[in-house]
């Protein structure tokens, strides 16, 4: 394949919410350490947020081998210092990718050091998957962040098992005829597998277009 061939995919609504998501990051995340991002998609949020966030690190992920292309090429056009290579990374996987004592390509020839990840970014997945990677997300999350980490996550949300808007309930029916197993996760149930995990909830911040920002924080385990 010829190198000119640009790999780089495009989600309008990225352009719309980054900067309101930006906003609560600054707000939330802590204030140095490295960011695992699940589910970076077509990777204009990382090459937006990394060198916001600056001193923190950024580390952009997905399963998707289209979506890595993606990502990578979206970094080769807008590199940054602080923002890594992407990764493959499955949040159903009973171990992550950055959990192997082996690290992934790019990160085994970096000086990356898999205890500064403070926080676990996730934006847009958990509707768009079964609900098995809102599990493995937060089981992902209570092996890898250390006490006080964050977990951020944001979507459309119902809430007490209500829609919220009309747009979301219609998003719900589109989202489960392309997939029975996707849809819009109720905030209760999301909290309650964030509890058992060890996550507290600490914030949840209205988005624009019906959405939330969710932020959960790791107990200290005693
Ligand atoms: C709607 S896209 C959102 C991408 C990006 N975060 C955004 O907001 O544009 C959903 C993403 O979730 C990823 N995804 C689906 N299942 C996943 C899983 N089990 N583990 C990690 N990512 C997953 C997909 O590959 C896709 O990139």
């Amino acid at each position: 394949m010829s190198e000119s061939v640009d790999a780089r995919q495009y989600a309008p609504a990225t352009q719309r919410n980054r900067a309101p998501i930006l906003e609560v990051l600054l707000e939330v995340l802590p204030p140095t350490g490295t960011v695992l991002e699940v589910s970076s998609g077509t990777g204009e949020h990382a090459v937006f947020f990394a060198p916001r966030l600056h001193p923190r690190k950024w580390i952009p992920s997905d399963p998707n081998p289209l979506a890595l292309l993606s990502i990578a090429a979206w970094r080769s056009n807008f590199p940054a210092d602080n923002l890594y290579p992407p990764i493959a990374l499955d949040v159903c996987d009973r171990i992550w990718a950055i959990e192997r004592d082996e690290l992934p390509k790019p990160l085994s020839n970096l000086d990356f050091k898999r205890d500064e990840i403070v926080a676990i970014v996730n934006i847009n997945m958990i509707h768009i998957a079964p609900w098995s990677a809102c599990l493995g997300l937060m089981a992902g999350a209570r092996r890898i962040l250390p006490p006080g980490g964050i977990l951020y996550l944001y979507g459309p949300f119902k809430q007490s098992g209500v829609h919220t808007a009309a747009s979301n309930a219609a998003f719900d029916e589109s989202l489960r005829s392309q997939n029975p197993e996707w849809g819009v996760r109720d905030l209760d149930e999301v909290v309650a597998v964030a509890q058992s995990q060890n996550l507290s909830l600490l914030k949840t911040y209205t988005m624009p277009a019906n959405n939330l920002s969710i932020v959960f924080q790791m107990r200290s385990t005693i």
